[in-house]
């Protein structure tokens, strides 16, 4: 028999791996969840049973999430909660919190619950005979090591080549290696060093890597070059340029092995490659297998943001973070937040039929959270196929968007309003802002709560109907006191556990991304064809479209 859910999130615990669950659109329980009536219009909803706006209201950690305004009532969740049993979502969750390998296509565990759990916890994968290999020691003994160095950078004892402390910190990596530390340094300005300042470079184009370092001193820059293979095409080109411009910026009169030494660190879990790229492993950072890259700003990964906010509050990011992760450990699926939502996910996207989902924050500070919600939802659950290959019976994971309110309001909600397509939306908003000027921040949660009530509510004027707006829009409304690490922490897991649900109810692998795969092969084939000789164009192997692509640019490609 299976542990309880508390024990097996605090390691140790047998619990068995539940092998591709049966397709749940072939389950009563599914069959029942399509056959439940559709609830009335909102604004029915809520004349009918006003307590819903205190029902429909779950706290994780700091979060308060209001869940009232999506087009549920208590049959809906019966019905949803019941599809989350029949798939497995307990035992699914007990197994990935147990080490089971549940990244079934690369037969890994997904422990990235382990990198935030505190010492003394037993959380790791299974060895050769099924028992814990507690990985939280290794765990605590990188971020000790991170934050020594974090440490050194922040107060300058760590020096550059020629003497000179750091003032910026360029963060080199893409996907995963990129998208987490970027977005929580910005959502989390507030509390970063004042006078060190990180810039993030992703994109191969060349562009990104010129705006990031042309106006730096190379004697005060530091580069983290994060990877989680350390062969990825565009961060190791980036992180090539990168090493050219510094050894060639600092002269002759600077050792380039010494260069490297003093401005570059890396964070990888591939230390032959590290050290193939001239960087000594003694500045190498690592993680491990089990964490996949859009699961890992709080792992090593992280760096520059610690570096920015320092160890302490780098302990309060992984502190929000755990406190969510033991909410969705222990609570019961009515009172779980990640599980409601990922199941009103399921209700949205299946049964109502909408396809994308907007983000919507009312935050400056957290502008990149819908790009890093992109790949954490859309990696994870873009998927055709089923644990055993089968394909899925239904529709997977949502198109996610967004843009912080209220800028969004002057530009697509017009659609989310009165448009065709239903857009279900998250607005996340917080009661005190990061910043001095009050006057605005009630102006923009005012703005916050007046789009849900709209969304929801709406207005008839059947005498214009041009004016007229149907409501009956869905909206979860997210809500804390401010935006701390903890609160930046508990909001990514919170997100991190609903696509687990999703992906458990849909019996997809939410873990691997194979179909990043096909265009990377197809660039590597491509770049020396754009490049090379005329008979270095493999005519045969494109169809014609791609082929007179490349003629065309090969025509007009200035060497
Ligand atoms: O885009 C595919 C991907 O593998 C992501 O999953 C990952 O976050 C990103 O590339 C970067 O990978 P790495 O950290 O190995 O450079």
């Amino acid at each position: 028999m299976a542990d309880t859910p508390s024990s097996a999130f605090r390691g140790g615990a047998t619990v068995r791996l539940v092998e591709a669950p049966s397709d749940i659109t072939t389950t009563p329980e599914w069959t029942d969840l399509l056959a439940v009536p559709r609830p009335a219009h909102l604004r029915e909803l809520f004349a009918a049973d006003p307590g819903r706006a205190e029902r429909y209201v779950v706290t994780a950690a700091e979060l308060r999430i209001d869940y009232s305004k999506q087009r549920i009532d208590d049959a809906v969740l019966a019905a949803l909660l019941a599809v989350a049993r029949a798939a497995g979502v307990e035992q699914r969750r007990d197994a990935m919190l147990a080490g089971e390998p549940i990244n079934v296509t690369e037969d890994r565990a997904v422990l990235h619950t382990a990198l935030r759990a505190p010492a003394g916890v037993a959380m790791g994968p299974r060895g050769p005979d099924g028992e814990v290999v507690d990985a939280v020691p290794g765990v605590h003994d990188v971020l000790g090591r991170m934050g020594a160095f974090a440490e050194r950078v922040r107060s300058g004892s760590w020096e550059g080549a020629t003497g000179k402390r750091i003032r910026t910190v360029v963060n080199i990596g893409i996907g995963g290696s990129d998208l987490g530390p970027a977005m929580a340094y910005r959502a989390l300005a507030a509390f970063a060093h004042p006078d060190i300042e990180c810039r993030f470079v992703a994109n191969v184009d060349g562009a990104a890597i010129s705006a990031a370092i042309d106006d730096l001193d190379p004697a005060e820059t530091l580069f983290v070059i994060s990877s989680k293979t350390f062969t990825t095409i565009e961060t190791l080109t980036n992180a090539r340029t990168a090493r050219a411009w510094l050894v060639d910026a600092l002269g002759p009169s600077v050792d380039a092995r010494v260069a490297v030494a003093s401005h570059f660190v890396a964070v990888s879990t591939n230390a032959e490659e590290v050290a193939e790229f001239g960087i000594d492993t003694a500045n190498m950072f690592g993680f491990w297998e089990w964490v996949g890259g859009r699961y890992s700003v709080d792992s090593a990964i992280g760096l520059s943001l610690m570096i920015a906010i320092g160890a302490a509050a780098f302990a309060e990011f992984l502190a929000g973070f755990r406190a969510v992760d033991e909410h969705f450990a222990t609570e019961p699926l009515e009172r779980n937040g990640p599980a409601l939502l990922g199941m009103i996910g399921v209700w949205n996207r299946n049964v109502l039929g909408f396809a994308t989902k907007a983000v919507l924050p009312y935050a400056e500070e957290l502008a990149r959270f819908p790009a890093y919600l992109q790949q954490l939802d859309m990696e994870s659950n873009g998927k055709s196929v089923r644990l055993d290959g089968s394909p899925v019976g239904t529709a997977t994971g949502p198109i996610v968007w967004g843009e912080p309110g209220t800028n969004g309001q002057h530009a697509f909600y017009q659609l989310l309003h009165q448009g065709t397509e239903i857009v279900p939306a998250d607005f996340i908003g917080f009661a005190n802002p990061s910043h001095p000027h009050r006057e605005h921040h009630d102006l923009l949660v005012a703005n916050l709560i007046a789009q849900t009530e709209a969304l929801a509510s709406g207005r008839d004027r059947p005498d214009e109907p041009w004016r007229s707006f149907m409501g009956n829009r869905p909206t979860t409304t997210i809500l804390a006191p401010e935006l701390t690490p903890s609160v930046l922490g508990s909001l990514i897991a919170l997100y991190e556990h609903i696509v687990f649900v999703q992906g458990v109810v849909w019996g997809i692998d939410s873990f691997d991304q194979w179909g990043v795969e096909l265009g990377k092969e197809l660039a590597n084939r491509i770049t020396p064809e754009l490049t090379g000789p005329a008979d270095a164009v493999a005519r045969g192997q494109h169809d014609p479209s791609t082929a007179a692509l490349i003629d065309w640019y090969r025509a007009n490609r200035r060497a």
